[in-house]
């Protein structure tokens, strides 16, 4: 369930035995994404606007076990808006899914007296967070940070725009020289289990076929309408596929094209971790500004274990458990789009 709100209209996920939170931890964890530093901005400075103190945890649940916990004023946020990574670091961390792990995060949090948590990060962030705020009776607000946009309850993911415009420049690039010599590319795109980011960015530069985990890959028809394009002698041609499409990568595909149609000049193209670095859009910039100041409010509210999302532009919340097992839906019109667009 999707529950809609906003910071100034309390809705059922507050709770009204919450104590008011005096220390807030902040931190980022999962894959980096970029517009992560602009929400730490967000959150640090929001905190001190309301009398808070806000400490930085590095390196997400990592940090948490090993105490790298530290004091952040309005300066320690200073010239980083702009700037793609995170300044607190990221980690995947397995220790946090043990109770022992999180125990000495717990003790750690204590020692410095932080009472609040404020989470940025993808689903498997939420997981811990849920977990965590479950046993020891801290209020976490989960706030969307993955390129792959793989997160139910929000429009947006923080720097998933970036890396859509990321992709989409790299494409550009490749169809001039897929035209010059007039070629076949496949382009593979980062998303994980999700095919957002190859939607967008095959829309987005027209590519003839764009392959995603949400729909069953149908080689044949692939191949089918590939044959019709040479036979007409379109031969520069753009296939963009999620890397977690069931058919199999870029290279999975460039290999049954080769077999079936020879006449097809194909190369291969990987866009890898570029898609999670560089300066972020200033959509990115924007949504992590309001997600990170909505989330310390909050956290100031008594709302727990929330996720904050932007929905229709408005600001909205989801359980973090709801944002974490459910997932946004593909639209059927835009593969529609596709396909039209693609003769
Ligand atoms: O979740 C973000 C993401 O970039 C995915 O798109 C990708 O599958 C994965 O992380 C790569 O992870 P790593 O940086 O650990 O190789």
């Amino acid at each position: 369930m999707l529950l809609e709100g906003s910071p100034s209209n309390p809705s059922q996920l507050i709770d009204p035995m919450q104590k008011k939170v005096s220390k807030i931890g902040v931190m980022t964890s999962g894959g980096d994404s970029p517009g992560m530093n602009a929400c730490i901005r967000a959150v640090v400075r929001t905190g001190i606007y309301h009398g808070l103190e806000v400490f930085g945890i590095t390196r997400g649940y990592a940090g948490m076990i090993d105490n790298d916990i530290n004091r952040m004023d309005s300066r320690s946020v200073a010239n980083i808006i702009q700037r793609g990574g995170t300044i607190l670091k990221t980690a995947r961390c397995k220790e946090f899914m043990t109770k022992e792990g999180r125990a000495k995060a717990y003790e750690n949090l204590k020692s410095h007296g932080i009472d609040g948590l404020v989470i940025i990060g993808g689903d498997g962030s939420f997981k811990g967070a849920q977990i965590f705020s479950n046993e020891f009776d801290i209020p976490c607000i989960g706030i969307p940070g993955t390129i792959d946009k793989d997160i139910a309850g929000t429009d947006f993911t923080i720097g998933f725009d970036t890396a859509v415009n990321t992709a989409v420049e790299a494409i550009d690039k490749i169809r001039d020289t897929a035209d010059a010599h007039d070629r076949l590319f496949i382009v593979e795109v980062m998303g994980r289990d999700a095919g957002y980011i190859a939607l967008h960015s095959g829309i987005g530069t027209g590519a003839e076929h764009i392959l995603i985990p949400e729909k069953k890959t149908d080689v044949e028809q692939v191949l089918a309408s590939l044959q019709e394009k040479e036979k007409r002698k379109k031969l520069v041609n753009i296939v963009v596929v999620a890397e977690g499409d069931d058919f199999g990568g870029a290279n999975d595909l460039a290999k049954v094209i080769k077999d079936r149609i020879p006449g097809f000049d194909i190369r291969v193209a990987i866009l890898g971790h570029i898609q999670r670095g560089g300066s972020p859009s200033s959509m990115d910039r924007l949504i992590a500004s309001r997600m990170g100041y909505s989330a310390v409010e909050c956290l100031l509210e008594g709302k727990v274990n929330v996720m904050v999302g932007i929905v229709n532009n408005k600001m909205y919340y989801t359980p973090l458990d709801n944002a974490v097992k459910a997932k946004q839906k593909i639209s059927e019109e835009w593969l529609k789009i596709v396909k039209i667009l693609a003769s």
